[in-house]
């Protein structure tokens, strides 16, 4: 419901001005994949931005105009700069904000469960400086309750004007407004403008469903409201969970088509060929990134709470995890074929980003496909154009440079596990005594050196 203009003016009214005249200054919480180019869209439109973040680092690195996101040229930063864009670890400016939104992560914690850590840690930071009037909008991508019944009872409690979320009360003067909106970025998709990807917006209220529809209607061109926050957080759980369980089943049906003698990405693409009622999904070495392999699990999670067992997500979840090691035992048994033992033998992984043309190793299959192999012996070393060097992260601990392309035929084996566009694959089998493909990066090149698993 949106207030008609004849009522008095309200800090609702107000901020809705604001946001559509471009005067409302935005907050973005949490400068990562997602935060900071939602910034710097902000700041494109001219809205007057403010970026947080607790790493010190990369504040410092966008003071200085720098870029720490491979995509994001430095003179991104500097534009935005130049139009007030300023990054800081201090909280205590969030009070001058008109909106805020966050934008911090959501892993799962050792036992497979969801960390909601870091938005209860912002939640408290927020708090203190919250005032009658601000949007505050999750964007984290989270199971459907996060946002009121986490987020909000610590907004409330913790602020230091008793006031509490609007509710559909008449008065603002003791309100502030609390919505979700799910993220939709897919990193090195460059087939959709960022601006063409409707986005999706749940308010607690209508206040606060208007005031977050069009505060992102000022940077997309479609806003799709949705009745509440946890039917958005939902939405988002749907899209991921709908990609995860049919990558599943596409890299089941590769198993079996391996055994079958058939090539399954020919039967995807003719399947493809079908106008209705089928979308493509490719088999792969494994699930990575931030979203598909971990945001399933929050719905699970959440599931128990209401007695439930998403057989699916499981299930799935259960075939996506094997394929690091399917690509161990097909690795072994190519070079078997060749009269050699893992064990010892010399292997190049080729990409250790999780997909390709990103600079982004989050739940790398590569990373657990490495470290299977050193584990049987193989002495690997790695390539990937985006990353000079693979230390430690939350679940791996490597320590590695990147090895050059070159001297090819030194390896026993070239394992292709990140498809990036800037490798010569012709360059690759024809220098290679052994390829694994993980990806179908060879397709088109016909090789008795080229093993597709
Ligand atoms: N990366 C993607 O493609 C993508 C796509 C859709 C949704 N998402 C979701 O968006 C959320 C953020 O993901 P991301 O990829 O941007 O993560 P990220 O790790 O790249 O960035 C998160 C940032 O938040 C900062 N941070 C952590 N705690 C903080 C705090 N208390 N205060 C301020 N800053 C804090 C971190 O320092 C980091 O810079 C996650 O919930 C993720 O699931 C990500």
């Amino acid at each position: 419901m949106t207030i008609p203009p004849s009522l008095p003016s309200t800090l609702f009214s107000e901020l809705k001005t604001k946001i559509e005249e471009q005067r409302a200054r935005v907050g973005v919480i949490g400068l990562g994949y997602v935060g900071l180019p939602l910034a710097l869209l902000y700041s494109e439109q001219r809205f007057p931005v403010t970026g947080f973040d607790i790493d010190q680092h990369k504040v410092s690195t966008l003071q200085a105009a720098g870029s720490y996101i491979f995509r994001i040229p430095p003179t991104e930063i500097h534009s935005a700069r130049a139009h007030g864009f300023s990054a800081t670890t201090d909280y205590s400016h969030l009070g001058d904000m008109d909106a805020i939104i966050i934008c911090v992560p959501t892993p799962l914690n050792e036992y497979h469960d969801p960390d909601l850590s870091y938005i209860t840690n912002t939640a408290k930071a927020v708090a203190p400086h919250l005032r009658a009037g601000h949007l505050v909008i999750l964007e984290s991508t989270t199971y459907p309750g996060t946002t009121e019944e986490v987020l909000l009872p610590i907004l409330e409690k913790e602020n230091k004007r008793m006031l509490t979320v609007s509710r559909g009360s008449s008065t603002d003067q003791q309100h502030f407004f609390v919505a979700f909106s799910p993220e939709r970025e897919d990193p090195g998709n460059q087939s959709v403008a960022r601006r063409d990807i409707p986005k999706v917006v749940g308010g607690l209220d209508s206040k606060a469903s208007d005031l977050a529809a069009a505060l992102y209607g000022s940077i997309f061109n479609r806003i799709v409201r949705v009745s509440s926050p946890a039917a958005a957080e939902m939405t988002k759980l749907l899209e991921n969970i709908y990609r995860c369980v049919n990558i599943a089943l596409v890299n089941e049906l590769k198993l079996l088509s391996l055994r079958m003698g058939i090539d399954i990405w020919e039967v995807i693409a003719a399947a493809a060929t079908k106008p209705f009622g089928f979308q493509p999904f490719y088999p792969g070495p494994g699930l990575g990134g931030h979203c598909i392999p971990v945001d399933p699990f929050y719905l699970s999670w959440k599931a128990r709470e209401w007695d439930f067992r998403t057989r699916f997500i499981e299930l799935a979840g259960e075939i996506n995890t094997r394929m690091p090691y399917h690509v161990l035992e097909f690795v072994a048994k190519a070079l078997n074929q060749q009269k050699k033992a893992l064990n010892g033998a010399k292997v190049l992984v080729l990409g250790v980003a999780y997909k390709k043309d990103i600079d982004d190793l989050r739940e790398s299959p590569s990373l657990t496909i490495i470290e299977l192999l050193q584990n049987e012996g193989a002495q690997v070393s790695y390539n990937d154009p985006y990353f000079p060097t693979v230390g430690k992260g939350r679940k791996y601990d490597l320590q590695m440079k990147c090895t050059p392309l070159e001297n090819l035929d030194q390896y026993d084996c070239v394992l292709i596990v990140t498809d990036h566009s800037d490798y010569d694959y012709e360059r690759i089998v024809r220098e290679s005594q052994l390829v694994v493909d993980t990806r179908n990066a060879t397709r088109g090149i016909s090789s008795p050196k080229i093993v597709r698993c």
